[in-house]
């Protein structure tokens, strides 16, 4: 069919056509923002889940549906590279510049401004990376200790109770939370907690890969009381089957149920997969409905198309060592697996793989769910390793 046309939306963050099955999050995240617009006591949400699931799209239209009731936002996408501070400062500038248009908040706005160009100037030492543009002079003693846990604190405060006297909330979306440094994750955490005591209207919705959760507990003991951490995962029968079939029929088109049971089989329900299955099967069928022959046909391609992009960009940042270590877990077959199992597979002995298995939770490839087992963050990641490392002598 037309691939014009074609309502499927495969690729890292792009928005689906269909959000399926994310409703029920969605609404307590609603009533989370609603209550902390009035002040009441809510705790921050952390969205966690492996490669591919839909935090990014669900953290975009929650942060959507936010803006929609009034309340005010703030966007972060945690990289590997770049400290907390240097990420948050401009977005806090921004916001705080729309807040001070707020006849009651301009004063409170402005002083959470000067408390922004205090912790800039203060910070720069340690975090080389921040920029951010100074639109108020610093007021002496206001956010600006050099000590990243008292002052992230501090401005925090300045910038809850700016929202407060605006009469909204303000929202801290961050995405890839996992890869931020530990001590800076701590220091955010207290920030929160302080706010949340003063029951200011600031509150933290993040997403990042399913170690977050052991990270944050790390940081700050406390902090499992203090977040709600719902796990998404693959999709439901039905809704994987709506993840499909309501694009189709938006268009007018389509799919027989044995070819949509083939998807939802071949998918296992995780989103990616299924946007990439929809993908090719609209652009194999010639005519609606959608056969089963037209999936089967578009089975071949949509896995290709995996390869190329979804598994290749995470395999091409991996060491030859660090291959080697997932082919070994591929070996195993979907896992988790235990450490000695993996080790046993490379005639290793598991102490000498520790340095390879902590890089490889680092690059966010693979995490512990419990101690001593090993899982892959990327759905289907084995079979996708004993495609690309075909070879019995890998291990050689
Ligand atoms: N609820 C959903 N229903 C249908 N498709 C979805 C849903 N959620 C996400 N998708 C699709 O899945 C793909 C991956 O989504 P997204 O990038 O948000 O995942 P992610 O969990 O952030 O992945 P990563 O961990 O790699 O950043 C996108 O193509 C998106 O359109
Ligand atoms: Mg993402």
């Amino acid at each position: 069919m037309n691939p014009v046309t074609n309502p499927f939306a495969p690729g890292a963050g792009t928005p689906p056509p269909e959000l399926a099955g994310r409703d029920e999050l969605r609404e307590t995240v609603r009533v989370a923002l609603e209550r902390v617009r009035r002040g009441l006591p809510t705790k921050s949400v952390l969205i966690v889940g492996l490669r591919g699931v839909g935090k990014t799209v669900l953290l975009d239209r929650m942060r959507d549906d936010a803006e929609a009731s009034g309340i005010q936002t703030v966007r972060i996408e945690a990289p590997e590279s770049r400290s907390l501070p240097a990420l948050i400062a401009p977005q806090l500038r921004q916001a705080l510049i729309k807040l001070s248009r707020s006849e009651q908040a301009r004063a409170l706005a402005e002083r959470a401004l000067r408390a922004l160009t205090g912790f800039a100037n203060a910070l720069k030492i340690k975090y080389h990376d921040i920029e951010v543009g100074t639109d108020f002079p610093a007021e002496p003693g206001l956010a600006d200790n050099g000590d990243l846990e008292h002052d992230l604190q501090a401005l925090i405060e300045t910038v809850g109770a700016a929202a407060q006297a605006a009469g909204t909330a303000l929202v801290l979306f961050i995405d890839e939370l996992q890869y931020v440094e530990e001590d800076q994750l701590a220091a955010l955490i207290t920030a929160l907690h302080r706010a949340a005591q003063r029951r200011l209207p600031i509150i933290l919705v993040g997403a990042g890969l399913p170690q977050l959760r052991g990270q944050m507990g790390r940081a700050k003991s406390y902090a499992e009381r203090l977040f709600d951490f719902p796990e998404i995962g693959p999709l439901s029968d039905v809704d994987a089957r709506d993840a499909i079939v309501k694009p189709l029929s938006d268009q007018r088109v389509e799919i027989g149920d044995d070819a949509l049971r083939s998807i939802v089989d071949q998918t296992h329900g995780y989103p990616y997969f299924l946007q990439e299955w929809g993908k090719h099967g609209w652009d194999t069928a010639i005519r609606s409905p959608i056969t089963l022959g037209d999936i089967t046909s578009a089975s071949r391609s949509a896995i290709a198309a995996l390869d190329e992009s979804f598994f290749r960009v995470r395999f091409d940042r991996l060491t030859p060592v660090e291959k080697k270590y997932l082919r070994a877990m591929a070996e195993l077959g979907p896992g988790p697996h235990r450490s000695g199992d993996i080790a046993d597979k490379l005639n290793r002995k598991v102490t000498s793989l520790g340095p390879t298995r902590s890089q490889l939770i680092t690059k966010g490839m693979v995490w512990s769910p419990n101690h001593g087992d090993t899982a892959f963050t990327v759905p289907l990641f084995d079979e996708f390793m004993k495609r690309i490392m075909p070879d019995s002598d890998w291990n050689e």
